[in-house]
């Protein structure tokens, strides 16, 4: 699919989700003046990683982890000198739900589609899962849902899945907030991600 083919495909998803009023989430950011969190980074990446849902800063600037997450994601992607405009950023929930709650099971449905396009767009090699809430989902997705295992064993581990454009091979890894306040965490996290090294 060509570049420009994909920019339209993207702009129609972000059009839709601008527009999602059937969400629980949707009044809430029209009045807190926030924006959505479609995802960001390179159309064509290899590499594509799936957090969880915006946090306050993402909101606020409509991009996806660009707050206290994000500056750890952006160490982790130095620590195996991975540029993240090579990469491609989102999350399941494109909307922020209030006071940093996980997401829902409803918002998760209502969002969970723009997110299996966005798949189908970009066709990554690799799904790299933050967190377990797009572990799950992503896990599922494809068919793996006898593999899904607590984050704990899953972390750093490798399941390959079919998509409609070929293989995918899903990593899932710790949230990097978990890493916040963790530095063994931290450490894991360090060293799970030089696994992504061999794809990007
Ligand atoms: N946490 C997430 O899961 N996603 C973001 O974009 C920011 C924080």
């Amino acid at each position: 699919m060509y570049k420009v083919e994909r920019e339209k495909l993207l702009k129609q998803i972000k059009k839709e989700i601008l527009d999602l009023k059937k969400s629980p989430l949707y009044a809430e950011r029209v009045k807190n003046k926030v924006y959505p969190v479609i995802g960001e980074g390179d159309h064509f990446a290899k590499i594509m990683f799936v957090g969880e849902a915006p946090g306050k800063n993402e909101a606020i600037t409509g991009k996806p982890f660009c707050g206290t997450s994000g500056k750890i994601l952006d160490e982790l992607l130095s620590s195996v000198s991975i540029k993240r405009e090579k990469v491609y950023i989102t999350n399941i929930v494109k909307d922020r739900p209030s006071m940093n709650r996980d997401p829902s099971p409803d918002e998760i449905e209502i969002y969970g589609p723009f997110l299996d396009r966005q798949v189908e767009i970009i066709q990554p090699k690799v799904i790299a899962t933050l967190g377990r809430f797009s572990m799950v989902y992503i896990m599922k997705k494809f068919g793996l849902d006898f593999d899904i295992q607590p984050i704990s064993s899953a972390h750093g581990k490798s399941f390959e899945a079919e998509t409609s454009y070929g293989k995918v091979k899903i990593i899932p890894l710790y949230h990097p907030a978990a890493a916040i306040y963790n530095q063994h965490l931290k450490e894991t996290l360090i060293k799970d991600f030089k696994i992504l090294k061999k794809y990007e």
